[in-house]
């Protein structure tokens, strides 16, 4: 704990941030992915609200040939896990024997499990410290955290998706500009191909927040195409995931990106994935055979005007109230809870409208939900200015 302040108060230098990775990369067991040459792509996100990014790139990058032998983690506090989300889905198995694993990469090209006891235990215990410590938001620190499970991973082609807003630890595009260089380059010292994407974070990402919500989201995205902030923030990822591994331009990438979900390949990917790993993939075609909540809720409008902006984090905070977070690592979560958002910042509302449809199986958390949603919405006259959804990009 108190090495974790002092770093949190003082920094460190670039040498001492690399030495810390380095050796919290090699706290534990290391996955070797050599066999797969150049095809290994692995992406991680720094944390957001609504980000189920992974359950479209994993599919789309592994119907363009690269080999997504990924390991992921689960959420807590106002963030989602992508674990828990495909633990919504009856049946998924997260948890797979390093033959399994290695099998299904092989044959499938995408495998998603959690995240092994043994993978940088350093990194277990330090979080948990920093989670009471609260010395989680310290750039040298998410880098050690990060970086060290990507190189155990052992993916030789990663694309960091650094959120930059409300939402997420950098509030800032400079400090979230000054994260992605340090991970950029210790993943490059390390002899891995790295880029890291800026993307907003000041409103959740796509409409559904809770885990089986979050599943119907991405499968209908994948299955529709249908344009949109999450899809692009998606496609973005995955074109430079094939730009790396391919070593083509992004411009070339995002093409066969485009093609590989227009043609359906995508989604055909997403259901052989979810299927190999023990999941009903029958819940991607027909969402109501993933867990449903008994309650639904709709939270209407204070007021006629511009939903002027949102604050991620405590639209975060509301989902979990519902059940679909964890406020403390051992909480067990409710897979049907969560919030499904009909209006996004720059959106046009009357007063009464339905601004958002609160989903839960706790009857005594939907007034306290509806009371955080609607003090994370400010509204104003005009139309607000929105800014891009990728902002910078580190390579
Ligand atoms: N994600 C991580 O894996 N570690 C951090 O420290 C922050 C976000």
């Amino acid at each position: 704990s108190a090495l974790c302040m002092a770093i949190f108060y003082k920094g460190m230098t670039d040498r001492e941030t690399a030495d810390l990775t380095m050796s919290m990369a090699r706290s534990g067991d290391t996955v070797d992915l050599s066999e797969f040459g150049d095809l290994s792509a692995d992406k991680h996100s720094t944390g957001g609200v609504g980000d189920k990014t992974t359950l479209i790139v994993a599919p789309i990058v592994a119907a363009l040939g690269a080999k997504v032998a990924k390991m992921s983690g689960r959420g807590l506090g106002h963030t989602g896990g992508t674990v828990d989300k495909l633990e919504a889905i009856p049946g998924y198995r997260t948890s797979l024997s390093p033959e399994e694993f290695m099998e299904q990469s092989r044959t499938v090209g995408a495998c998603v499990i959690s995240q092994t006891g043994n993978l940088t235990p350093a990194d277990k215990k330090l979080y948990a410290l920093r989670d009471v410590t609260a010395t989680v938001d310290s750039i040298p620190l998410i880098t050690s955290s990060v970086m060290s499970k990507k190189l155990a991973a052992g993916a030789k082609n990663i694309v960091l998706d650094v959120k930059c807003g409300s939402g997420a630890f950098m509030k800032t595009p400079d400090d979230a500009k000054k994260l992605a260089k340090n991970m950029v380059d210790i993943g490059k010292s390390c002899g891995r191909n790295v880029v890291a994407l800026i993307t907003d974070m000041d409103a959740p990402l796509g409409k559904a927040i809770g885990n089986s919500l979050e599943v119907a989201e991405a499968a209908r995205l994948l299955k529709t195409g249908e344009d949109c902030d999450l899809m692009r923030v998606s496609m973005a990822l995955a074109s430079n995931m094939i730009a790396l591994v391919k070593k083509i331009s992004v411009g070339e990438a995002l093409a066969l990106v485009k093609e590989c979900v227009r043609s359906g390949a995508a989604f055909e990917k997403m259901k052989q994935w979810i299927s190999s790993q023990g999941g009903d993939s029958a819940c991607l075609d027909d969402p109501s055979l993933l867990p449903q909540a008994r309650l639904s809720v709709p939270v209407t409008s204070p007021s006629d005007g511009y939903i002027g902006s949102m604050d991620a984090q405590a639209i975060g905070s509301a989902a979990m109230i519902l059940g679909a977070g964890r406020a403390s690592k051992n909480d067990v979560i409710d897979p049907a809870a969560g919030i499904v958002l009909e209006k996004k910042t720059g959106d046009r509302v009357k007063k009464g409208e339905t601004l958002c449809t609160l989903y839960t199986n706790r009857e005594n958390s939907v007034e306290e939900a509806k009371n955080v949603f609607l003090a994370a919405l400010s509204f104003t006259a005009e139309k607000p200015e929105i800014r891009p959804l990728v902002l910078g990009r580190v390579e």
